[in-house]
């Protein structure tokens, strides 16, 4: 009989037979997957320490330090905990310049994942859209993705592309339990594929899991659809593949066909279904630092790493270090295992399911990384220039010390035309779950927070700018309260 004991050695904890998968968050034991072996501690502050940090922070979240911090849950990239054979592996990373045992790690590591053959490592997951982006698009192409994550967008937009964003309906809205809201809208990709053909689109993204909405999944049907509608216009597919095993694992949830399959057999499958992926490693890389960019095309790949070179440095380091690569190959099995997710978003769905069971809008259903708080409901008193995202946050972090991150009119900026505040869908506080950093305990303390600034909600006083910087506003602006 199996003892279900992992081996000490090999590529990563083996996945184990399907149908083991006990949802311990959804049976109500909650006993995370790892046990604690070093421990960071945490600085406890009273309320009004915080209202004396927030005040000479400008209320901008962005500009307290770390330390003041109690539950830091402005992002999950790069936030995660490594674990003991990633450390260990950092003790074998190769630093050599050209050739790096650590790279070839790597390589074997997405190539026995995803299945693709060609990887070019890089600092970051943008750096990634950047070696691909100058590669491939030209000023005047459109890029369709199912909703473009800021620094694609971004990315795009420098090349002198068109970003498009065509998520199916249901995706655009906050409240409906449709179970794949990152789903592209493939009658809209069709039409437009039909219509600028392969020179007016040089390749079409699918973000999974989708941020931007809400850490929302995308299902192997979709895809499926998405890679036939690209194949036959003749347009490459890649992946943003950020958060590659929370959607195999959602499809795996959720996907008539696919319950109780290996997610490592998901993962495969998705990936069979592009022509490449970029990756930041921050987020299911398990890394702090660290991405890459994938493909199967060997003259396109000849093609990217003459850009590579340029940006990231020779392409068996791509600006990282040989122990971050080791990390990294180590990682990505690691964020591929069924007992991890199943806790990692588990955890995420017991913090939503809290706040919902107590009335608290927020986004739904509940995404792989991060619970929207839907501050534009829980503050109605608060028009959209009163910032109700950020006089939520503001209040989360002077009731607990729990730090989210504005996501709505502050993020949005001016629209250049009107100079006028943009519009955004949604004024929504993304509270971001690092992966293996906290405990039920510190998930608890966050519910327990936002539920004593539910219960005091008709008193929160909307925000202003003190002061406004031209772009990418939220970073540096100062605010007071209106
Ligand atoms: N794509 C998606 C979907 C992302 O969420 C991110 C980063 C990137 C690309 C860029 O990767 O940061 O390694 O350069 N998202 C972080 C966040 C910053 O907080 O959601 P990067």
């Amino acid at each position: 009989m199996s003892t279900g004991r992992q081996a000490p050695s090999g590529p990563g904890p083996q996945p184990r037979p399907a149908g083991h998968t006990p949802d311990p968050y959804a049976a109500g034991h909650l006993a995370e997957p790892y046990r604690i072996k070093v421990v960071e501690p945490v600085r406890t502050t009273t309320r009004e320490q915080r209202r004396a940090l927030l005040e000479a922070a400008g209320y901008n979240l962005f500009l307290l330090r770390s330390e003041d911090v109690a539950i830091d849950l402005l992002t999950d990239s790069g936030t995660g905990a490594m674990s003991d054979r990633q450390w260990a592996g950092l003790m074998v990373g190769d630093e050599a310049y050209a050739g790096s045992r650590s790279f070839y790690a790597l390589k074997a590591a997405v190539e026995d994942l995803f299945g693709m053959p060609h990887v070019i490592p890089t600092h970051q997951g943008r750096a990634a859209e950047n070696v691909l982006f100058t590669t491939l698009v030209r000023p005047g192409q459109t890029v369709p993705n199912n909703m473009h994550f800021d620094t694609t967008r971004a990315h795009v937009q420098h090349k002198g592309g068109r970003p498009l964003d065509l998520v199916c309906p249901e995706g655009r809205r906050a409240m409906g339990d449709y179970p794949f809201k990152g789903n592209v809208d493939v009658e809209a990709l069709e039409a437009l594929l039909a219509r600028e053909g392969p020179e007016g689109v040089p390749l079409v993204m699918v973000t999974v899991t989708s941020n931007t909405n809400g850490g929302q999944p995308v299902s192997l049907a979709n895809l499926t659809a998405v890679s036939e509608c690209c194949r036959r216009h003749g347009v490459p597919l890649f992946i943003d593949a950020c958060r590659f095993a929370e959607n195999a694992w959602f499809i795996r949830e959720r996907e008539p066909g696919q319950q109780g399959r290996p997610v490592r057999d998901v993962v495969r499958d998705m990936f069979a279904l592009a022509d490449g992926c970029t990756m930041s490693a921050k987020k299911d890389g398990l890394a702090n630092i660290g991405g890459f960019l994938a493909m199967r095309d060997p003259e396109l790949y000849r093609q990217a790493v003459a850009w590579a070179v340029l940006f990231e440095g020779f392409p068996t380091y791509g600006g990282l270090a040989g122990r971050d690569l080791e990390a990294i190959a180590r990682g990505l099995y690691e964020a591929a295992s069924e007992d991890y997710l199943a806790h990692r978003v588990g955890q995420v769905r017991y913090l939503g399911e809290r706040l919902r069971s107590a009335g608290v809008p927020i986004v739904e259903p509940v995404g792989g990384h991060a619970v929207y708080l839907d501050a534009g409901r829980f503050l109605p008193h608060l028009p959209p220039e009163r910032f109700p995202g950020q006089a939520l946050a503001v209040e989360l972090y002077l009731e607990a010390g729990v730090r989210g991150v504005e996501v709505g009119t502050v993020l949005a900026g001016r629209d250049p035309e009107t100079g006028e505040h943009a519009r955004p869908p949604m004024e929504l506080v993304r509270l971001a779950v690092p992966r293996r950093v906290y405990t039920r305990a510190h998930l608890d303390a966050v519910a327990d927070a936002v539920l004593a600034v539910f219960a005091r909600r008709d008193g929160v006083r909307g925000m202003k700018f003190t002061y406004e910087p031209p772009v990418l506003r939220h970073f540096t602006a100062g605010f007071d309260w209106a």
